[in-house]
């Protein structure tokens, strides 16, 4: 009898919480929160930024440093240099200016990687969505890194020397 009673309890208790769990699926869906809405909230200073359906979790570095300081201060938030590897990310980058992302050839030499080390096809339509006509060009083999809007009438991606200070982003990718 008293297993009985805690059998009961038991099936009691397990379809409440499936029941919970399944009316805050439901409320997320209705207000369109996304998991990344929920996550990236729990990241300070991280913010979602949004282009149509394309979201976001991104942090701006304002204090102007290095590529590799910018590498080094994202990563001390868990996070790496933001990839904006669709042209739909491009459009959430697109009004910030100069600022460093996760884009560089500093491995091998004309092969640009973004920061997750996936490989950016520059035959590609996104390589000349997202960089000035011209660019990537690699001048003087110091031009490794990838900034936005950083030279005075460039309103796209350029390759520079990854010496020169600029803000950052930093992006949070949850799986
Ligand atoms: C980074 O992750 C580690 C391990 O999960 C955690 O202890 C630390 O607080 C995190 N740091 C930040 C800035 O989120």
């Amino acid at each position: 009898m008293k297993t009985c009673i805690f059998v009961f309890l038991l099936i009691g208790f397990k379809s409440l919480a499936l029941n919970q769990g399944r009316q805050e699926k439901e409320t997320l869906t209705k207000r369109s929160i996304s998991p990344i809405d929920v996550l990236c909230k729990r990241s300070p200073d991280f913010k979602v930024l949004t282009y149509g359906k394309t979201k976001m979790c991104l942090y701006y570095g304002q204090d102007i440093c290095t590529y590799a300081e910018a590498q080094g201060k994202c990563r001390s938030r868990n996070s790496t240099l933001a990839i904006f590897n669709t042209a739909e990310k491009f459009r959430i980058l697109y009004p910030m200016d100069m600022v460093w992302i996760g884009l560089d050839d500093i491995a091998n030499e004309g092969t640009y990687r973004w920061a997750d080390g996936s490989i950016l096809d520059l035959q590609s339509n996104l390589r000349y969505t997202i960089f000035q006509a011209g660019e990537p060009n690699a001048a003087f083999d110091f031009e490794d890194c990838v900034c936005n809007r950083c030279y005075y009438d460039y309103d796209k991606l350029y390759d520079t020397n990854c010496a020169e200070t600029y803000n950052y982003l930093c992006e949070k990718v949850f799986r």
